[in-house]
């Protein structure tokens, strides 16, 4: 898979990939990371990108020309398929979620795009972007680092990337639940025990025991989730069990 980033600092994606899943993935040669430098795509001797905003105001918007110009290099020189999609990262997008996150790791090229200043110019967002992704409400200082938590989150999907497929199946929001606490050893450290039931190599039980603690760390810690979550009839025995307990 392959991420084609559009930003004016394109060093910022180097020592963030290096290590860690991401960096052995890189290695093996499973996702590729590319940063272009919009800057490439300006139209004056300073470089410059941005621009007053028309109507007043404080900072500077992106300008169009090199956001436009950039993206269409890249989809040339990369022969990328008309249906690529070009993100736009902005505040005023939807929302990430291990769902959309699960959607986008189905594609070959992604292309993002990473605004600065006070954003980008509105011809972007309408005529340039297929998609628009916010990585929450609240408002960072450029693209980049909201690119980055896009690019980790879909890799870990990419065939290879994680060791073990099967452990992100049963990750926080994969399953719409919340995971249920993991252990490891010693299984006393300093008085604090490992449950029971972890320890007695009994499978079905311990099944059973991380759903029922998956159930009760959403209900209590994100109880909006069960609302979209698949659930059993033994699941709502046990919420309405816990709701009771509490
Ligand atoms: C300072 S912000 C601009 C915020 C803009 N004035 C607004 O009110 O929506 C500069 C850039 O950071 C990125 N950005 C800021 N917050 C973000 C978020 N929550 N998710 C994704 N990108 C974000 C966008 O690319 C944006 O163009």
């Amino acid at each position: 898979m392959r991420f084609h980033v559009l930003t004016i600092f394109p060093g910022m994606f180097e020592s963030p990939f290096a290590e860690g899943v991401i960096g052995q993935a890189r290695q093996k040669g499973l996702i590729e990371i590319l940063s272009y430098d919009i800057r490439e795509h300006s139209h004056d001797r300073h470089r410059s990108v941005d621009d007053y905003p028309f109507g007043g105001g404080p900072g500077m918007v992106m300008k169009p020309e090199p956001l436009f110009e950039a993206v269409e290099a890249v989809r040339q020189n990369a022969s990328l398929e008309d249906s690529t999609p070009i993100i736009l990262l902005a505040a005023q997008g939807r929302r990430l979620t291990q769902k959309v996150v699960e959607g986008l790791a189905l594609r070959e090229n992604l292309v993002l795009v990473c605004g600065r200043y006070e954003g980008v110019d509105e011809r972007v967002r309408q005529h340039l972007a297929t998609d628009e992704i916010s990585v929450g409400d609240y408002v960072l200082s450029g693209g980049e680092v909201a690119a980055m938590v896009v690019i980790d989150a879909v890799s870990r999907l990419v065939s290879g990337v994680v060791g073990s497929f099967a452990s992100t199946q049963d990750d926080s929001f994969t399953t719409g639940l919340l995971q249920h606490p993991q252990y490891t050893r010693p299984s006393d450290f300093r008085g604090m025990a490992v449950p029971e039931v972890l320890l007695s190599g009994n499978h079905a039980e311990i099944a059973r025991w991380r759903r029922l603690e998956s159930l009760r760390a959403t209900l209590i810690r994100r109880p909006d989730l069960l609302e979209s979550a698949e659930l059993s009839d033994d699941d709502r025995r046990i919420i309405e069990q816990l709701r009771a307990d509490s």
